[in-house]
Parts: C-alpha cells; structure tokens; sequence
C-alpha cells in the first residue's frame, strides 16, 4: 500500500520572555495554514513549534516578575499554548527545550557528531556580547554604539568557549543554497545569504562557561561549558523528532523538513549556521526556509523591546480567532514587511468578512433554505489552479485572494441574475441559480479550511443542513 507523502513544517520556537504578539501569531499561523493545506491535499503533514528556553534573558525577565525561571516559564508556555489554541494552531508537538528527556540528550548527541567530525575546539575568546540578540556581534553591527535591533550597548565579553568550525562549511552551503537544494524563499533573502556567503562565514561560539549560564545543556565530557543558545535552539527540529534518543521512527519518517518557517532576523541562523551544523553531523539539509518580513506597527518593526506590540489576545476578543488569521494570511504578505493598524483591521474586516463572505453565505443559504426542498447535492470541484500554485509556492495571501475571487465571482453572479426576483414567476429558473450559488459556496467553504477552519465547518455544516448559518459568520463593527 502507498504510504502518502509526508510533510513537516516547523516555526521557530519563540523565546519565553515575554507573550507572544502578532509577529510571532503571523509565523505560527502561516505555518499552521500550510500544513492544514498539505493535510487537504492528502499529506501526512507534521506540524512542529515551541519554546526556546535555555537563555539568560529569560532569567533576567523572571527575576524581573520576581518569580523562580521555571515557574516563570511554565506559565509564559502555557500563554502561548493557550494562545495557539484560541488560533487553532493544528501542532503535533510542542517542543520545549527544557526537556531533558527529549531535547537535551538528542543535542548532546548532536555534538558529539560535530566533534567527532573535529569540528569542535576550545578557543578563548573576547568580542561584544549582544543580550537581546543572544550572541556576539561585531563593531559594524553597530549604530551610534548600540545595537539597532535592540537599541542597547553591547558588553565586552572575554571568556573560554568551545567553537564551531562553520567556516570550512561556506563554500558547500553556497553551492546548496545557488543551486535551489536548500530553497531560501523569497528571493531576495537568497540573495541577501548568498551575499554573505560570499564574504565567508567565521567560525562560531557554541558554548559558555556553564556558570554564566543559569539554565542550559551541559557540554558532553566537560560540565565546565554549556552548550550556548544556536547550537541548542536549532537542533529542535530533529530532536523533537527523536533523533539522537528515542526511535519511534518520526526522524526517519519526516527528516529532512519540508520547510522552517522563519522571519528575516534569523535567516542567517537558518540558513548559514544550521546548514553548517547539518553538514558537519552528516545530516541531510531541510528542503526549503520560507522567509517572512516583518510586521510593523506604526512603520517601525513589532517588537517587545521597542514596545509597540499588539497582544493578538486583543484583537481575538475583539474579532474572533478566524478574523485574526483571515487578516494575517491575506492581508500581509508572506515576502515583505506588513503594516497593522487597528483601523485597517476593521476596515479589512467589515469590508472582506462581514460584508463579503458573511454576506454572501448569509444571502445565498436564506434562498436556498427558503426555496428549495433538500440540501444540494454537492460536486467535488477540487482545487482551483491559483489557490493551488499558490499554495505550492508558499503563499497563504494568494491562496487567500484566489478564495475572495470566488467570493466576488459569486456576489456577481447574483447580481447578475437576481435570484430573488426570479423565484415568483420563473421558480425553476429560480432554483437551479440558487442551487449553483450553494455549490460556491460550498467550495468556498472548502477552500477555506486551512486559512479559517472554524468558518469552514460552519459554512459546510450549513450546506449540508439547508439552513442559514445558526448564527451570523462575522457581526459588522462600528
Ligand atoms: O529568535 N513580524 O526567538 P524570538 C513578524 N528563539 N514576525 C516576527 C516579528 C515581527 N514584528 N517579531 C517576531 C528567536 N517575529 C529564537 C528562535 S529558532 C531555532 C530560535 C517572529 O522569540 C519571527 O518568526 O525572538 C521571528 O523570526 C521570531 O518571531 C523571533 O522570535
Ligand atoms: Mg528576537
């Protein structure tokens, strides 16, 4: 028996110092969107995110709350899951580096691959240590002495570290990402990595004194060192999969990934020091990172230290969780920077939900509920070209735009032949219309799943019923 095509997807894990806003719920809920669509499609699709919690910035914010780092976590994890739940984030598993079960032996014997492959050396080193980025960064990095993403000086910091040799790895990653085995959408970050790769890459800290670090993974054979941030954070996404502990086959069965979902502020983690990792361990290299901008809010970059962040809890309240993902997929692109206001969401929302959609479903199943018989006997359509295209190349807003052209086909449609009128004197006429309109709206009710699932449950319930929507898709706002 054929076994379907498997497809694993992954977000970032978040870092727990703070709740989630809309930047992170974009990411999550485009990677959500993605692998609901790889399920319609018939996929075995894995969906994989969680929380990044070994650093000293996440102790620093529970001193801070004055609370003890693991209970700080715990409940901060429990927001996002909460938050993911409310969204209807369809994960498989939520990883938390914390784990030591799991998460820490699988590093461990992560590293004891990049050793083995003598690509691991204690160096001393001194350089500018950046807490918000959680790295070293150099003098260029800098504006007017700070760093420009978290607008903070950076320490002088000089101490003993294990380094891996990532340099030696530039000239094959080149090669892998140039010739599209390692697929960096959109473009113009390929081009960006490519840029820096020409430059070559330097090799990279890996581990800290361990007692500079709080939380963290011991270095294997010397407990002296802990294993420092990237080179704990990226192996994630294997070892939620097992690698390295437990063979319940999940490695096997969804490595290499199909896609990591990441903003632009980590692509060169992704795309350069994750490669080099993969390489050194004799790994297989994922298949693609999908590259998303940023969302501002007032033109500048949303962000917990600049403190412009909208809690996506807020807007949940205000909208509903569908809304809040109907914006974020159709009304951001996935390639570019986006802005969000409040004043263009419910712009957005009024005019594409409670007008459009809501509207339509609400017209077209009160004709049918009053005029016809039965429900209708529905047609599998299957997928439309451009949601298709689209969705093979990654791009949830023109899956979502080729939704809204039915939506509009089919407003005029009814404008066109008014239905409405026709029902007294031409009553067959009448009804074959109307029963063309449920089957649109059936079909957009089934193209919705991955961007809205809840909407399209209740779209496809009320075809099935004959009946109006129990209670209407999406209130006006005012
Ligand atoms: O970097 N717009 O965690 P992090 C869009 N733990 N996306 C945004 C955003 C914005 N304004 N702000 C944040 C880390 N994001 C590491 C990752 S992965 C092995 C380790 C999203 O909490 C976007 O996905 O700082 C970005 O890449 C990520 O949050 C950074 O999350
Ligand atoms: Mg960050």
């Amino acid at each position: 028996m054929d076994r379907p095509e498997t497809f694993y997807i992954t977000t970032p894990i978040f870092y727990p110092n703070a709740k989630l806003h809309m930047g992170h719920a974009y990411t999550t809920t485009v990677s959500d969107i993605l692998a609901r669509y790889n399920r319609l499609a018939g996929k075995d699709a894995y969906l994989l995110t969680g929380s990044d919690e070994n650093t000293e910035k996440l102790v620093r914010a529970a001193e801070a709350a004055g609370k003890d780092p693991k209970e700080y976590l715990g409940e901060i994890v429990e927001g996002f899951k909460d938050l993911y739940a409310k969204l209807g984030i369809s994960y498989d598993q939520f990883i938390r580096t914390t784990d030591e079960e799991r998460h820490w032996r699988g590093a461990q014997e992560f590293w004891k691959r990049l050793v083995a492959a003598g690509d691991i050396e204690k160096r001393s080193y001194e350089g500018l240590y950046c807490v918000g980025h959680e790295a070293f960064i150099t003098e260029k990095d800098l504006v007017d002495g700070k760093c420009p993403d978290h607008n903070e000086a950076p320490m002088r910091l000089r101490e003993e570290n294990y380094f891996f040799k990532l340099s030696k790895y530039t000239g094959e990653i080149k090669r892998k990402i140039e010739s599209g085995e390692l697929e960096i959408l959109p473009v113009a970050r390929k081009n960006e990595i490519l840029a820096l790769l020409e430059r070559g890459l330097e090799d990279i800290s890996f581990s800290r004194p361990a007692d500079k670090m709080t939380l963290g993974i011991p270095v294997p054979d010397d407990p002296s060192q802990k294993i420092y941030v990237w080179g704990d954070a990226l192996t994630n996404y294997v070892t939620a999969l097992g690698f390295g502990t437990e063979d319940d086959g999940l490695f096997r069965k969804f490595w290499p990934a199909d896609v990591h979902v990441i903003g632009k502020d980590i692509l060169r983690f992704h795309a350069a020091i994750w490669p080099g990792m993969l390489l050194s361990a004799g790994l297989p290299l994922p298949k693609r990172l999908l590259v998303h901008g940023f969302i501002t809010s007032g033109g500048k970059k949303m962000s917990k230290s600049l403190g412009n962040v909208v809690d996506p809890l807020e807007l949940i309240g205000e909208y509903g969780a569908e809304a809040v993902r109907y914006f974020l997929a159709r009304h951001i692109s996935p390639f570019e920077d986006g802005d969000l206001t409040p004043d263009g969401f419910k712009e957005a929302y009024n005019a594409n939900l409670a007008n459009g959609l809501g509207n339509l479903v609400n017209r077209v199943m009160k004709m049918a509920e009053s005029n016809l018989d039965a429900p209708v006997e529905i047609r599998d359509e299957g997928m439309p070209r451009e949601y298709k295209i689209a969705f093979e190349s990654f791009n949830p807003q023109a899956a979502a735009e080729a939704v809204w052209n039915l939506i509009g086909q089919a407003d005029k449609t009814i404008q066109e032949l008014q239905p409405f009128k026709l029902v007294k004197d031409h009553p067959m006429q009448a009804k074959e219309i109307i029963a063309g309109l449920v089957q649109q709206v059936y079909s957009i009710g089934k193209l919705l799943e991955p961007l809205m699932p809840e909407t399209s449950a209740a779209i496809l319930a009320s075809v099935a019923a004959n009946k109006m929507p129990e209670k209407p898709l999406f209130m006006r706002k005012d």
